[in-house]
């Protein structure tokens, strides 16, 4: 029997890598110019660090994280978000020492949930964090910065969500308000959201089922209930957004999976998705420093699902012009040529010149074969005519034709070749 890939986990073969690494690039450049330092953080955390910061009563703590213990009897959890442990680190390491901290990680997530298309249980996320202020405008910056980076890759189909869930204090209103509410439909709310309305009664305005989502639609709006300090936060929030001309719809029932969220929230649904269509989701998390151990201070951030951008990309049919770099296919025939090409293939690649090649005892043909399959842009062939003058004969792929090359000039001419591609 084969083994195969765990359920809810993708390889990424190399087709795709090319696609991959230009959204790595692209953000790795856009999060620069914005002000961000990378960061790298572990994949394995203390299963504490998630309950305190995600919540106990979220679908991920309760249901979808991958927790083990450990030899040393400790309860390890593998990290189903990064805003924890960018946290985390931020207090261990006196990130604030410089002021503001500006933070971008790229890695993979690990969450068991029901595989669907666009939900894995490994997943890349792309995110930042801003750490060590309150102030709107980087709740405005952080949300142009996602917006710029859609652009970047060329998607249009995307639709920006906003809403502000408040203060601690304006959600404990509104939680038991909407409680209040949704008692008197209960019969009429799937189980799902039955089990909700006792325990965690905001995420029922994130159920997708028809009948739940038309008794949410008239529900009260958080908006209209919020403190003074918040319902200014999420003005300046919109009339920052307004001056950059960056286009959002309020979403009042926008509510997040995490608990640790408060004021402004955030998603980026994509249109071609189907029913995991967030391909970003963020907001500011005020109270998170503080829970973690550390001061009171504000902070913000968001994370894109990469599958889901790759998703988003082919269903736009983006073209991200990714160039191809050309590449030789070197053939030896025979046992004095193999000896012969195999080191001119190594004293080409010290020059940086890309080569491959099989040391198969294949005919002309099987070979020439292989290197169209590559897609090579020229082949070498060594035979023994070439070998008597010292020289290989080079083909190029496309036009089909031959030139015989001195083995002596034959850096100078590829190099030539090949810059002009
Ligand atoms: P999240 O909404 O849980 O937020 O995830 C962010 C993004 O990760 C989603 O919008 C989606 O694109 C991708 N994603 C989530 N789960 C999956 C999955 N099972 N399969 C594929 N992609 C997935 C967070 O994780 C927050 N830490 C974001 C944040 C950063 N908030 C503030 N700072």
């Amino acid at each position: 029997m084969k083994i195969k890939a765990l359920k809810g986990v993708q390889d990424i073969l190399p087709e795709t890598i090319g696609q991959w690494d230009f959204l790595v690039s692209c953000s790795k450049n856009l999060f620069s110019v914005y002000g961000y330092q990378e960061i790298k953080i572990p994949l394995i955390e203390e299963t504490n660090l998630f309950i305190r910061s995600i919540g106990e009563q979220t679908d991920i703590v309760e249901k979808e994280m991958y927790t083990f213990i450990d030899k040393g009897n400790r309860k390890i959890s593998l990290r189903p978000e990064a805003t924890a442990s960018v946290v985390r680190a931020y207090l261990e390491h006196n990130l604030n020492q410089q002021g503001l901290a500006k933070l971008f990680y790229i890695g993979p997530m690990f969450r068991g949930e029901k595989p669907q298309s666009g939900r894995n249980r490994q997943f890349y996320q792309l995110g930042v964090e801003v750490l060590g202020s309150y102030s709107a405008y980087l709740d405005a910056e952080v949300i142009i910065l996602a917006a710029e980076y859609i652009k970047k890759l060329g998607l249009k189909n995307f639709t920006l969500l906003i809403n502000t869930v408040g203060c601690t204090e304006d959600k404990l209103n509104y939680s038991k308000l909407l409680k209040t509410y949704l008692e008197d439909k209960k019969d009429s709310l799937c189980e799902n959201c039955n089990n909700r309305l006792g325990r965690n009664v905001l995420r029922i305005l994130d159920c997708k089922r028809p009948s739940c989502k038309k008794i949410v639609n008239e529900a009260p709006q958080i908006t209209n209930h919020l403190c003074e300090d918040c319902t200014d936060h999420f003005n300046d929030v919109k009339n920052a957004l307004d001056e950059i001309k960056i286009n959002y719809t309020v979403d009042p029932y926008l509510v997040r999976g995490l608990d640790y969220y408060t004021k402004t929230v955030f998603e980026i649904a994509h249109k071609d998705l189907g029913a995991q269509n967030a391909i970003c989701a963020g907001g500011r998390y005020d109270n998170l420093i503080k829970d973690l151990g550390g001061p009171q201070e504000g902070a913000t951030g968001f994370a894109f699902g990469i599958e889901r951008l790759l998703l988003a990309i082919t269903a736009e049919k983006t073209d991200l012009s990714i160039k191809k770099q050309p590449t030789i296919y070197a053939i030896g025939l025979g046992s004095v040529a193999q000896k012969k090409i195999f080191q001119i293939v190594q004293t080409l690649r010290s020059k940086n010149i890309r080569l491959t090649t099989s040391f198969e005892e294949k005919s002309l043909k099987a070979q020439m074969k292989q290197a169209n399959k590559l897609n090579c842009e020229y082949t070498l062939i060594l035979g023994d005519d070439e070998l008597e003058k010292d020289s290989i004969m080079l083909r190029d792929m496309q036009t089909g034709e031959q030139e015989l090359i001195t083995i002596n000039n034959l850096t100078t001419n590829l190099n030539k070749r090949l810059s002009s591609l």
